[in-house]
């Protein structure tokens, strides 16, 4: 009787030789996505600031230009615009001005937990407006509410003043709660926030000013 020939799926060498494979090629793309990540993630320069080199997340001192959030055809969706320069607290940061101010934003969000009930760069909670484009949100420009409400001029002194008072200034009828922040850190979380809108973050989230009701007190 001929004997039946062995299938190649039930041959042992063939599956060890699959995994060998698999394994390497599954290896060098892990590399590979992880050197083309770091490039993308890493903080770019004063330097590159001035030269208009435009990286995903911009240096420290772009809280000494003006951000704007324009649709970008290309892309599909919103993406931040580095504009020209503009006072921030009414001057302008070094660099090593700029990086000390946004470490203290980021120690007090961090200390005060905002991730309770905020999201920022995707990460917290949908309780509260997500915080990621915060800064852009029309409700702080000249033409939204809260610099008549607060009764500041410009856009960083309006958020640092709610920040510091958020229970004098209930618009939502959610009420965010009086966390005691200084006015030394609300003047670094504000500078986290603008820093923060200003990470191209391929126009997420999604919808962000565009449906009403989604942003903060029109
Ligand atoms: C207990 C929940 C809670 C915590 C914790 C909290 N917030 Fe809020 N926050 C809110 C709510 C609710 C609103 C909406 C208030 C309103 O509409 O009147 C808000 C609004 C804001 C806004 C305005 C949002 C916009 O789109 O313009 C900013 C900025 C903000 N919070 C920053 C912070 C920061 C920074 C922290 C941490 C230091 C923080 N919040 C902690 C509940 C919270």
């Amino acid at each position: 009787m001929a004997e039946r020939p062995k299938s190649v799926w039930s041959s042992i060498s063939f599956w060890k030789r699959s995994a060998a494979w698999v394994t390497g090629f599954s290896t060098i793309l892990l590399i590979w996505l992880t050197f083309d990540t770091m490039s993308q993630i890493t903080m770019g320069s004063d330097a590159d600031l001035q030269k208009g080199v435009t990286k995903r997340v911009p240096a420290p001192t772009v809280i000494n230009y003006h951000i704007d959030y324009k649709m970008s055809e290309k892309r599909g969706h919103e993406v931040p615009v580095i504009g020209e320069k503009e006072p921030f607290f009414g001057k302008e940061w070094s660099p090593k001005e700029a990086a000390k101010l946004l470490h203290l934003g980021k120690l007090t969000i961090q200390a005060k937990n905002c991730m309770n009930c905020h999201t920022l760069l995707g990460n917290g909670a949908y309780y509260a407006p997500d915080l990621t484009k915060a800064w852009l949100d029309p409700a702080w420009s000249d033409k939204g509410s809260m610099m008549a409400m607060t009764g500041k001029s410009t856009r960083e002194e309006a958020m640092a003043e709610f920040l510091q008072h958020p229970s004098k200034y209930p618009t939502h009828a959610r009420m965010m709660p009086n966390l005691g922040i200084t006015a030394e850190e609300a003047k670094g979380i504000v500078a986290f926030l603008k820093h923060m809108s200003a990470i191209d973050t391929n126009g997420f989230p999604r919808n962000f000013g565009k449906e009403e009701g989604t942003t903060y007190a029109r």
